[in-house]
């Protein structure tokens, strides 16, 4: 799928104070000459702070990072998690459209975008609210069909279940991610037949939705707020970790030996 910028972009981009402190802590868990791997947290925490992946954005994390614009563009035009155009306030939602959702029903979830938010994918809906596409398989296909939206996945939909997830959005609430149909997570529907040792032992969601329920930040965009700026190998009086800038990488046993042949000729 053709994933272009956005026609219309902003003059500039600039992170706010916390989210450039955010950004610094993060680019120094990499070590020396490797900062550009920091990448995919910092695009994604400049799209967090305006809703969207503009081109001053990308370049200024690839400034950042001392990137040519080329390659931060290749990594932003590359991922579904990046939105190279403004979308709703509320959510963006995902639909999947691949293969097994597809079998199982992407095409009715489309239409039901097409109807509750704009009749094309990246249209906003009238208030501004919400916005779609059709995305490439999420890797949820045992819980087909799915949509990704916001930060989670809502899985074994149907027309009736978007459209009821649509409604709850817009009145300001986050419904549950994880099955709409009441699956713990990708076992077989119906009634259990294997493992019933375990019948009856387990939580009320599995490990991804109860953090997901816990944490609540489905469709909030992040912050900064939500966890405390963390960068405890920058405190005074830590060891930094192997690589950190700064820091030397422990030599191999061959490269000890050629620093001390090297060492031994300079002095010769
Ligand atoms: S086909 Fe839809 S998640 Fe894989």
């Amino acid at each position: 799928m053709l994933r272009r910028l956005h026609h219309e972009q902003p003059a500039a981009f600039e992170f706010t104070p916390a989210n450039l402190a955010w950004a610094e802590a993060q680019i120094t868990k990499y070590p020396v000459g490797r900062q550009a791997s920091a990448i995919i947290p910092l695009l994604f925490r400049a799209q967090e702070q305006e809703g969207w992946l503009s081109k001053p954005a990308i370049e200024y994390v690839a400034d950042m990072l001392g990137m040519p614009y080329i390659r931060a563009l290749e990594v932003a035009t590359f991922y579904f998690m990046f939105q190279l155009a403004p979308v709703g306030s509320v959510a963006h939602i995902q639909v999947c459209g691949t293969t097994s959702c597809m079998i199982c029903g992407a095409e009715d979830l489309i239409r039901v975008c097409k109807e509750k938010i704009a009749p094309h994918a990246f249209e906003l809906s009238k208030d501004g609210k919400f916005s779609w596409e059709e995305v490439e398989c999420l890797g949820a296909c045992a819980n087909a069909p799915m949509a990704a939206i916001g930060k989670d996945y809502y899985e074994d939909l149907s027309e009736e279940s978007l459209a009821k997830l649509i409604d709850t959005m817009a009145a300001g609430q986050t419904p549950r991610p994880g099955s709409q149909t009441g699956r713990f997570s990708s076992e077989r529907a119906g009634e259990q037949v294997a493992l019933l040792d375990s019948k009856g032992e387990r939580e009320e969601f599995n490990a991804t939705v109860g953090l997901a329920v816990a944490i609540g930040d489905t469709i909030k965009r992040i912050d900064g707020t939500e966890v405390a700026l963390r960068a405890p190998w920058q405190m005074s009086g830590q060891r930094a970790p192997i690589g950190m800038m700064g820091t030397e990488r422990p030599k191999s046993a061959v490269q000890q030996v050629a620093a001390e042949k090297a060492a031994k000729a300079a002095t010769e």
